[in-house]
């Protein structure tokens, strides 16, 4: 499927090889497509309305439009809904490394699907809600013969987000996009942002391999409440340290930072500007700050 956006980019994502009906009249033939509708079917979360793509909205690169999204019966998390794309199968999963990477199994999904405020369903629940639907059982035990329906289910969905994860970017190859091409003066300016943020700015020592991100955990000086990193490592250390994040179809997913505070990537930038922590203070003229945002603005 494609997810067409604004301008000249498109989101291309994994296959669809089924309606989302639901579980109704459902086929699927492979996890990651039952991992889809799975994905997007609410009636596994405690209130019947909350889904995986209640936050991680396919149209926002799968991250949310609000600084905080609100999870079951409204109830409010603590951290901003971050994209799930560019998540490389060995990184550590959350704001803070407190879930094992994709490939270690279905723990990350499990973690999201128990957490209080997104959809607070445990595995046993889990389990007796997934009986009563005949074709997502029959489906499920076809893919997954010697799971239970609840592992099952979590493995999918797994499969599902490791597709998301390699989703990217390409050029909208439809006619109506050809105005979209970027001409040679907009080409430039982003190819001088590239040069300063991986020399001037110093953004590529964080912010480098595939999907511009080291995995690694520091602390920019953001906020004082969230423990971050030290919640899990119980270092002093760690306090107020969040995981390095990919920087991927930024252009969708504002507001940014693990606590939503900044509306902008003009705020971001403005923030390294100012001071930001472990990753120092950065000078840039206006000029400069202009190609820096264009190139984060082509991701
Ligand atoms: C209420 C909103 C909400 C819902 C519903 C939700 N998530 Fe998330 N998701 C978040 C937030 C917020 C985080 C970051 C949490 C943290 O770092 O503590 C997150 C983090 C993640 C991560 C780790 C991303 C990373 O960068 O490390 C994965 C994977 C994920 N969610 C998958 C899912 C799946 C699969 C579902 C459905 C079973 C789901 N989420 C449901 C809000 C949500
Ligand atoms: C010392 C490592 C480090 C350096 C250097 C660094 N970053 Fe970051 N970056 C991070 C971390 C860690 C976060 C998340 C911080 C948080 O939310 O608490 C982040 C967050 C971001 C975000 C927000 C992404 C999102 O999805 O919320 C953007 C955009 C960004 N950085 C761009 C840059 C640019 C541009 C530069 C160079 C001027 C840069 N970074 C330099 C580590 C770094």
């Amino acid at each position: 499927m494609i997810f067409t956006s604004c301008d000249d980019q498109s989101i291309e994502g994994p296959k669809s090889y089924s309606k989302q009906d639901h579980g109704e009249s459902v086929f699927v033939s492979s996890s990651s497509a039952l991992g889809q509708v799975f994905f997007s079917d609410p009636r596994f979360s405690s209130d019947g309305r909350v889904a995986c793509s209640s936050c991680h909205r396919a149209e926002f690169a799968f991250a949310d439009t609000t600084a905080i999204s609100r999870g079951v019966w409204g109830r409010q998390g603590i951290r901003n809904t971050p994209t799930l794309v560019g998540l490389h199968d060995d990184i550590l999963l959350m704001w803070d490394g407190g879930v094992t990477p994709l490939r270690h199994g279905s723990q990350g999904i499990l973690a999201a699907l128990t957490a209080h405020r997104d959809q607070d369903m445990n595995p046993i629940d889990l389990e007796k809600k997934l009986r009563h639907f005949i074709n997502y059982k029959l489906i499920l035990n076809r893919l997954y013969p010697r799971h239970s329906l609840a592992a099952g289910y979590l493995l999918s969905i797994r499969e599902y987000v490791r597709e998301v994860a390699t989703i990217s970017k390409t050029r909208d190859r439809s006619a109506k996009n050809s105005n979209g091409i970027k001409n040679n003066f907009q080409k430039n300016i982003i190819n001088q942002g590239l040069v300063l943020f991986q020399g001037k700015a110093g953004c590529i020592s964080c912010h480098h391999g595939p999907s511009l991100t080291d995995g690694r955990f520091y602390n920019l000086g953001l906020d004082s409440v969230d423990p971050g990193r030290a919640a899990i490592t119980l270092l002093e250390e760690d306090r107020g340290r969040f995981r390095t994040p990919p920087l991927v179809f930024l252009k969708k997913t504002a507001p940014y930072f693990h606590n939503g505070s900044a509306q902008t990537l003009n705020n971001v930038l403005q923030h390294y500007i100012n001071g930001a922590g472990e990753a120092g203070q950065i000078s840039l003229n206006s000029t400069e700050q202009n190609a820096l945002l264009a190139y984060l603005n082509s991701l």
